[in-house]
């Protein structure tokens, strides 16, 4: 099997589905909505003509989109937060329409999306399948863009780790978490690249006074990039579970050796230092959200917790080793899990729910004067 570099969650709606099993990315959104909403009311400039008038089409993009109840979720409360502003303005709604486009890669279930709709003509909705990391839409055309959970994805692995005569070759391991300094910087490298592009991009598709929201998993400031959680979590339940395969002679080494998954988790700061790139965007407001303690029994159960990976790691993994090797490997999850939470102390992934960062950011586009 080969990598193909666009790739999906799980979609449908069945028991494997993203759309079933993305609780732990909804309990992040939940937890960040009323910064969402506060965030929009202060910093939203209604967009009217030259002449004052309001204009009658508001578009609100997703990037990332997915599909499921997180998606439908968010939008929502944009909407609603942008017609509490209206109001409180004294304007007339009637004449409000909302345009939302929903973007994902290619490959990613936008039939099971759009079929959410069917019901609802409240708004009108459209799918923008493409990378965020290029343009998606035409220039000054949105006015709200917003993404959740989805940054921390790379447009590519970085080509030197997966180069055997590279001294960033990351031999043996599906993340950066315990590789060489030259595996984290190509990683690192790859992100800062890929995020200056996502910002640059959306810089010249928001209006005058749009605002770009993001919400994104993160590590404390700070750290090493080797301390994140999320990431060291992907290393030691699935790298080692598929090394330990490897050893049972159940999948090729090789192809081990060849698989990255191409995430990175920055810091606060590192997104800071990228957004600052672009003059014509000031960032706004800076939060960061941990995790509930109540999502800790998602944590302790390795059923569930093993369903949250397969659901975003699924397409992935089976296009780089083949679906029956794919079901394989997470028929064995679930075991590889409770194994390590067992373990005297537990890796930290496991035991400290509470610590898992993730940062939300807003970002105005300012005038650029001529
Ligand atoms: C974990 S899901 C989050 C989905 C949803 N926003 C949520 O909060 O539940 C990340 C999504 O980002 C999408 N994604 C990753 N890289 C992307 C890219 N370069 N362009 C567009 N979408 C991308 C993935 O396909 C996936 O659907």
């Amino acid at each position: 099997m080969i990598m193909d570099s666009s790739f999906a969650m799980k979609g449908g709606d069945g028991p494997t589905s993203y759309s079933q099993n993305s609780s732990f990315q909804g309990s992040i959104s939940d937890q960040a909505k009323a910064l969402l909403v506060k965030g929009i009311q202060q910093n939203i400039v209604l967009p009217t003509d030259p002449n004052g008038t309001m204009h009658r089409t508001f578009r609100i993009a997703d990037l990332g989109c997915s599909v499921g109840p997180n998606t439908i979720a968010c939008v929502q409360t944009i909407m609603e937060a942008v017609k509490a502003k209206y109001k409180a303005e004294g304007i007339q709604l009637e004449t409000l329409e909302f345009q939302v486009f929903f973007n994902d890669q290619v490959s990613s279930d936008f039939n099971t999306l759009f079929q959410t709709f069917l019901q609802d003509r409240s708004y009108t909705v459209a799918g923008v399948p493409g990378s965020f990391h290029g343009k998606l839409f035409p220039k000054a055309s949105m006015n709200v863009m917003h993404s959740s959970m989805a940054l921390h994805w790379l447009s590519e692995v970085p080509k030197e780790v997966k180069r055997p005569e590279s001294p960033a070759w990351n031999k043996g391991k599906i993340t950066y978490s315990e590789s060489a300094p030259e595996v984290i910087e190509a990683f690192s490298t790859q992100f800062q690249r890929d995020l200056e592009e996502f910002f640059r991009q959306r810089s010249l598709e928001t209006v005058d006074n749009g605002l770009l929201i993001i919400l994104m998993p993160c590590r404390p400031d700070g750290t090493r990039p080797s301390e994140s959680l999320f990431i060291q979590g992907n290393e030691c339940l699935l790298g080692h579970l598929l090394v330990d395969m490897a050893k049972e002679g159940l999948l090729d080494e090789a192809l081990i050796d060849s698989f990255n998954l191409s995430v990175f988790v920055p810091t606060a700061a590192e997104v800071r230092e990228v957004a600052a790139k672009i003059e014509c965007l000031s960032v706004e407001v800076v939060e960061k959200i941990c995790l509930p303690r109540s999502l800790g029994p998602v944590f302790q159960n390795p059923g569930h917790l093993s369903r949250l990976m397969r659901a975003v790691t699924e397409d992935i993994i089976a296009k780089h080793f083949g679906p029956a090797a794919s079901d394989l490997i997470y028929s064995r999850l679930p075991k590889k899990i409770e194994e390590r939470s067992l373990e005297s102390p537990p890796p930290p992934c496991l035991g400290n729910i509470e610590r898992f960062e993730n940062l939300f950011m807003l970002l105005r586009k300012n005038a650029v004067s001529n």
